[in-house]
């Protein structure tokens, strides 16, 4: 017999739903069930509605009650589209190192940077890795997080990068979150390899690209376009060998350097993402493509440096997402919720178009349409937070934490 619950009452359920991919939006425009209900069967929702009348309506159905005694608010799970939290080893060094003023290039010289946890990570073993990256997704999921795409990335060798994407697999498997892996493996061309930045990618795309669809470990390739990383034109063939593939494509672009947000419309990409950097003329034809603009709040925190111009992305009519890109060196705090809300006030944006930018903007930057809103279909992800006001989620600005946690229907935390 298959069982069907309903988790409820919530003072406030926001869905999310009814509201555009594109551009900006207004709080109105949020739908609020007051004392709202999610029915849900194998994992995915049923129907959402008045908590007693769905209690009413499906009283003969073998339904179980998922009763919540206090006052609370949910919100559909979140989705981080943009993390590396596949790493072994600290860059506190670096930290303490930028704090005294150093440059990103003085860093590197001294042992940090990327390469620093290239070493420890190609170093760790495969169980220490698995523990490291459950730790951090389970920190994600008791935070409400319920789907976090994650980067390999950190060890820039055939051998390595199948090692983090195996990891990535493995993890998936046992944890009540979904993991989305990226190979990252053009991140930057490791100090190991001789050769030009151009062979180094013409190496993944001969021996290591063929191995992961072989082994279906990721169908997403990332690569980093900035000084120090790959050019546009070094991007654009490497990306053409992955599209031709069959891989969908996400470019870390325009942190510090412009030209990645049009290489990503060029190439119909599902993403771009940092933007710190991006000028006018690119987010006029971001906001004409169907490519989601990520911003990483996280970044600009952990670098001191401004934030990617979300205000001006929204007005412009493109869909924007915000990640974590919680990662050793530039964003070690992986705290979503309180760089979204840190963005909003600093970048004016609406409460409506921060939570849309963690939830179903955010899913689709992953070609993801079954989650990141609390309706019928949809799998049920949701973050529950103790109060009786969805105001009151990005008010305290990250400090409010989820008081439980459903993914799939099962609740998965809870702190009393
Ligand atoms: O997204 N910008 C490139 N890569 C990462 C940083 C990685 C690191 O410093 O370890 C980012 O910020
Ligand atoms: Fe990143």
């Amino acid at each position: 017999m298959i069982k069907t619950k309903i988790i409820g009452p919530f003072v406030q359920l926001l869905t999310m739903d009814n509201i555009p991919l594109k551009g900006s939006v207004n709080d109105s425009q949020l739908e609020i069930i007051p004392n709202g209900g999610v029915v849900v069967c194998e994992g995915k929702i049923v129907k959402t509605g008045n908590f007693e009348q769905l209690c009413y309506e499906f009283r003969d159905q073998h339904t179980i009650i998922d009763r919540i005694d206090k006052d609370m608010v949910a919100i559909p799970g979140m989705v981080d589209p943009h993390t590396h939290i596949c790493w072994a080893g600290s860059r506190a060094m670096d930290y303490s190192l930028r704090l005294a003023g150093k440059s990103y290039l003085e860093i590197a010289q001294s042992g940090g940077g990327i390469g620093d946890t290239v070493t420890k990570t190609r170093a760790a073993t495969i169980a220490e890795l698995e523990s490291l990256l459950t730790e951090r997704a389970i920190a994600h999921l008791n935070n409400g997080v319920t789907t976090i795409e994650v980067k390999s990335g950190y060890c820039l060798n055939t051998e390595g990068e199948l090692k983090l994407l195996e990891v990535i697999g493995n993890v998936n498997k046992t944890i009540r979150v979904d993991l989305i892996s990226t190979c990252l493996a053009a991140h930057i061309k490791p100090n190991d390899f001789e050769g030009k930045p151009s062979d180094y990618l013409e190496s993944i795309v001969n021996e290591l690209l063929p191995e992961i669809k072989k082994r279906t470990l990721s169908n997403r390739i990332d690569i980093y376009i900035d000084n120090g990383a790959f050019t546009v034109n070094e991007a654009r063939v490497y990306l053409k060998h992955a599209k031709k593939m069959g891989f969908d494509l996400v470019i870390h672009g325009d942190q510090f350097t412009i030209g990645g947000s049009l290489l990503a419309c060029e190439l119909e990409a599902l993403s771009v993402d940092h933007l710190e950097a991006v000028n006018d003329l690119e987010i006029k034809l971001l906001s004409a493509s169907n490519v989601i603009s990520i911003v990483l709040p996280g970044a600009s925190l952990g670098l001191g440096c401004g934030f990617a111009p979300a205000r001006k992305l929204l007005d412009a009519g493109c869909s924007l997402a915000i990640g974590s890109d919680w990662n050793p060196g530039s964003a070690p705090m992986g705290d979503l919720l309180l760089q979204t809300a840190i963005l909003g006030i600093f970048e004016k944006m609406t409460m409506a178009e921060s939570l849309a930018g963690i939830t179903f903007r955010a899913a689709r930057a992953l070609d993801l349409t079954d989650r990141g809103i609390l309706k019928e279909r949809f799998l049920a992800d949701l973050a529950g937070f103790p109060t009786s006001d969805y105001r009151e989620i990005l008010y305290n600005q990250g400090s409010l934490k989820p008081s439980a946690v459903w993914k799939k229907g099962e609740n998965v935390r809870v702190r009393i």
